[in-house]
């Protein structure tokens, strides 16, 4: 974050509104494909008048409609505990390694990351921040998500980043405006993909590996073939559709304390259809390591 909160509170609601003023450029209407102006910091609307308010927390919500998904406030929630004590820094390490060594610091331009499928925020908004660490200064983060209780976390806690609820079947942005999408353990559309990148632009899809959360996963699917998992095939669709230019498995195991294996537990669709039973028995298996492996793969758009 390059803004404090102190700082924050001390200014008008407009404030956090400022940077989809800022940014209208890169809209586009969810419903007839138009250009978005923006109206008395309250609306994003188009030239045929669809409307899309801009909410007193800082975010626009584009769906057309409803949509219920698995993913609520709780494990929302139990993703940001998990993220936010450092459980993925190697991969978000790695992932802002990799953007900074494509940035052009000769000449400095302002670099536009999204976040197709962001959850709670807490990726992108790392990522942003370690950037910034490393001099790389001129950023713009976006993150969308189906989950408007993903979103609401997000935009609570991260003031300078575009925060929507859209489906990444219809982005609600124009073509050609991101220089890095990061997909991070979420849906992919290639399509809309190939559409909001840049050319020179990169894909960065984070991936489980064969042993992500395998202390979870032998409990949970315990005498079912879900016990074991390839990700070969999510790799083969990348590559039907992008060039990859680098493939990096990264392995390592976290200690993890009761409180965290609990929100670990729920962070997780592997739990989604556990019983209540199967629950208690992880937790009280005692695991105190878990194994994370994940592969985190760049590609370019086939020219
Ligand atoms: C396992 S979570 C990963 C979230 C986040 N990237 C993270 O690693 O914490 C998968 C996410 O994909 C989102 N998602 C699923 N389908 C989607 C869609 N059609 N459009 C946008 N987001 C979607 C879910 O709401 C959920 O937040």
């Amino acid at each position: 974050m390059n803004q404090n909160k102190s700082e924050f509170i001390y200014q008008n609601g407009s404030v956090r509104k400022t940077k989809f003023k800022e940014n209208i450029h890169i809209f586009r209407c969810p419903i007839c494909t138009a250009g978005m102006g923006i109206y008395d910091f309250k609306d994003i609307l188009c030239e045929k008048g669809h409307s899309f308010n801009i909410a007193k927390k800082g975010y626009v919500n584009f769906l057309l409609k409803p949509v219920k998904t698995e993913y609520d406030k709780e494990m929302f929630y139990s993703r940001n505990k998990i993220i936010t004590k450092g459980f993925f820094d190697p991969i978000l390490e790695y992932i802002s390694d990799w953007i900074a060594g494509k940035s052009d610091r000769a000449h400095p331009k302002t670099m536009n990351i999204f976040d197709a499928g962001c959850g709670e925020g807490s990726h992108l908004g790392q990522i942003i921040h370690r950037l910034r660490s490393k001099g790389v200064s001129d950023l713009q983060g976006v993150g969308i998500d189906i989950s408007k209780e993903g979103i609401w976390i997000a935009s609570k806690d991260y003031f300078d980043i575009i925060w929507c609820v859209a489906d990444l079947a219809n982005i609600p942005f124009r073509s050609k405006q991101f220089d890095i999408i990061l997909n991070i353990l979420s849906p992919a559309n290639y399509r809309e993909f190939a559409r909001t990148l840049k050319d020179d632009g990169f894909l960065v899809k984070v991936i489980p590996g064969s042993n992500y959360l395998k202390e979870l996963r032998e409990v949970f699917y315990d005498g079912m073939d879900k016990q074991t998992y390839s990700n070969d095939k999510v790799i083969e669709l990348y590559r039907k559709n992008f060039k990859i230019l680098d493939l990096q498995e990264i392995q390592y195991r976290r200690m993890i304390d009761k409180e965290n294996i609990m929100h670990l537990i729920k962070m997780t669709p592997l739990s989604w259809a556990a019983t209540a039973d199967r629950m208690k028995q992880v937790f009280d298996m005692g695991i105190d390591q878990i194994t994370v492996d994940l592969s985190v793969i760049v590609g370019q758009k086939n020219k």
